[in-house]
């Protein structure tokens, strides 16, 4: 990799006959990731995405709506600009094939390509696909099917005069470049399709149709136009400023990471586009990326097909579930894509997945690092972290995480640099178990609880740094909290050098950034018929069955803090440390005791109380108190025993 050149990064330009969905999101979630990434890392980076708008299948669906194809076209690539922004992605340039630069660029490798031979008239015959906007020579059969799986539409015949790529002659020239390259095709596995692809034979590829009006027109022939694909590969050259602004394409140029799905790698990125670029004497891109589908109970999530899910829609439904900022929601959904597939590889979607990881590696593991450290600094440091000594085991965890970030996300491993950062914070969890700082805290020598909470501050501000690429509005909020500049100033490498920079700074402690959320039940398939109402009313008698009273999960925790909820003055907002998590429980004894005197009591908690929302804040669970609905003590323990410990 040349560290002085710019680090340019494209996703595929997207079709515009539908907004996005999590599959397609996906791409432009990794390369959003990518760019900040490789910033972050101190380099200067070009992230290009945008829409291919010349498809017939647009034309189609704005003929459709019954809208001109240009307000269509304006309408569908600002809902893209728009769904982007709602993610926060990054992009320096969102190019569409509509506009004349693109036309410009388009026009000239055409030109080119016809000067030197590459380009030739002739006539095509055979089948194509509106809907994949892919021409199959070979299919047998009166009615033939497109041969994409996924696809499977009635194939169109068509015969008309055409232009074609001398696409035969650059065979040996890719092979020869691939053996030369090994890096040219990401991950490993998925170049065997593609040298399979090339070694069956490669035939003239056929780059122009008749004209309808909606393509690049080909030049010195009004009758036909630029096949969509063949114009929408040159839209990588395009945003280069190629051919015209020589000093951004010498900047921009070989691209170094184009990012694509699976099913747009043999026969487009890895084959047509290196082989055009050959013709035009212009470098390759350094890598093709491809990654795997999203699959919705086995089969693919596409537009066409239905079982679409947009990340908006993920986004919302978790906000309307947990009191969650709505960028942290979206976050959520960016870390659960990230983590979830194996680069390369197909993987399941499901709302529980994403449900169950919101819960297990963001409220439970990252909140609860902050949740268990930041409230007892507020509480027991006046909210300045104090000065101490870094625990070498942590600090060294945290340079690991970092060392395997740079490694596994320049090889796209990005589930496995996830898993790098989350063993870290699992690290640091334990090590919050084990120093149980809530009750060095108590001791008459202060340095121990000082060294331990200075170690977690300076750990998770380091994390925030590596963090900051893939969940940005979480890391940024943490970096709040620990009362830092939520934008992180210097590069990963000059942020991770040199001594602690926490003690003495003072936090800004809020509200959990990831509450749990209460995953809805699935409803039975059947309900059964209603039992007797008379049964019921016998079991409301005053007595409870030693069963109905077991299933009640009562466990000790210590009270972290407790804030008065705005707008009712009886209730407190309670962090209460159950040793595995912190949970948030809203109580009514504001009135009864100052929240001084509950901070530091180890109390009892009815902890599989389903989830209620009480004057808008989330409550997971209850304290015990005497006194009713006017509470005069709290049920505490006689002598303290480990969080978490069951109450019988
Ligand atoms: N317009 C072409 C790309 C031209 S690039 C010069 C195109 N557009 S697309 O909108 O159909 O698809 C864009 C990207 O979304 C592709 O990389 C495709 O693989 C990806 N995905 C579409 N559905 C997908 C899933 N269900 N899962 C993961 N990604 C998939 O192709």
């Amino acid at each position: 990799m040349s560290d002085s050149k710019v680090y340019y990064i494209t996703t595929p330009i997207y079709y515009i006959n539908a907004l996005p969905h999590i599959g397609n999101a996906y791409t432009t979630i990794v390369a959003d990731t990518l760019a900040r990434h490789h910033r972050a890392r101190g380099r200067e980076v070009v992230f290009a995405t945008g829409t291919d708008e010349h498809a017939e299948k647009v034309l189609e669906a704005a003929g459709r709506e019954g809208v001109p194809i240009l307000d269509f076209a304006d309408r569908l690539a600002d809902g893209f600009r728009a769904a982007w922004a709602r993610l926060d992605i990054t992009y320096d340039d969102f190019i569409r094939t509509s506009e004349p630069r693109h036309h410009r660029a388009t026009t000239e490798v055409i030109r080119r390509m016809m000067e030197t031979g590459d380009v030739y008239r002739g006539e095509y015959e055979g089948w194509y696909c509106v809907s994949c906007a892919t021409f199959f020579p070979d299919v047998e059969g009166e009615t033939p099917t497109c041969l994409n799986d996924e696809c499977r539409k009635p194939l169109e015949r068509r015969k008309e005069p055409a232009y074609f790529f001398r696409l035969s002659a650059y065979g040996d020239r890719l092979l020869e470049h691939f053996e030369r390259h090994p890096d040219f095709v990401r991950p490993e596995f998925r170049k065997s399709e593609v040298l399979s692809f090339i070694q069956s034979g490669l035939r003239d590829c056929c780059i122009s149709r008749s004209s309808n009006g909606w393509g690049v027109p080909f030049p010195g022939d009004d009758s036909q136009q630029a096949y969509v694909w063949f114009d929408a590969l040159i839209n990588y050259l395009t945003v280069t400023g190629w051919p015209d602004d020589e000093a951004n394409y010498e900047r921009l140029w070989p691209c170094d990471v184009h990012l694509v799905g699976k099913d747009i790698l043999p026969r487009f990125h890895a084959t047509l586009w290196p082989a055009m670029l050959m013709a035009l004497g212009v470098p390759l891109p350094r890598t093709i990326a491809a990654h795997g589908f999203w699959l919705s109970k086995d089969r693919k999530i596409s537009k066409s097909q239905g079982g679409l899910v947009s990340v908006d829609e993920l986004a919302e439904e978790l906000t309307s579930m947990v009191e969650v900022e709505r960028d942290v929601a979206y976050d959520a959904v960016r870390y659960f894509a990230l983590r979830e597939m194996v680069f390369g590889q197909d993987a399941e979607f499901s709302r529980e997945a994403l449900w169950g990881r919101f819960n297990a590696d963001l409220a439970n593991d990252l909140g609860n690092v902050l949740n268990r450290s930041l409230p007892l600094i507020e509480r027991s440091f006046g909210g300045v972290i104090p000065d101490g000594v870094l625990d070498p085991d942590i600090a060294a965890s945290v340079q690991a995480a970092a060392r395997l970030s740079t490694e596994r996300v320049d090889a796209f491993d990005f589930r496995g640099t996830l898993e790098a950062i989350w063993e870290s914070i699992g690290k640091l969890n334990k090590y919050l178990d084990t120093r149980a700082p809530w009750n060095l805290v108590r001791e008459a020598d202060l340095q121990p609880a000082k060294d331990c909470l200075l170690t977690t501050c300076e750990a998770i501000r380091r994390l925030s740094v590596l963090l900051i690429s893939f969940i940005p509005h979480a890391a940024m909020e943490i970096r709040s909290q620990l009362g830092l500049d939520p934008v992180v100033s210097g590069s990963i490498s000059e942020e991770l050098a040199g001594d602690a920079r926490m003690a003495g700074v003072k936090i800004a402690w809020g509200k959990p950034i990831f509450p749990r959320i209460k995953v809805p039940k699935v409803k039975p398939e059947t309900s059964a018929p209603p039992t007797q109402p008379a049964a019921k009313s016998e079991k409301q008698a005053a007595t409870v069955s030693y069963e109905d009273f077991a299933k009640l999960e009562l466990r000790a925790g210590t009270c972290l803090s407790a804030e008065p909820v705005e707008g009712a003055d009886k209730l407190y907002r309670l962090m209460v440390d159950l040793g595995s998590e912190v949970r948030q429980v809203v109580a009514g004894v504001a009135q009864a005791f100052p929240a001084a005197e509950l901070v530091g009591k180890q109390l009892v908690i009815v902890a599989n109380l389903e989830p209620a929302k009480i004057r808008g804040v989330q409550s997971q669970g209850m304290i015990l108190a005497a006194g009713g609905k006017d509470p005069v003590a709290l049920v505490t323990l006689d002598r303290p025993v480990e969080n978490g410990e069951k109450v019988r």
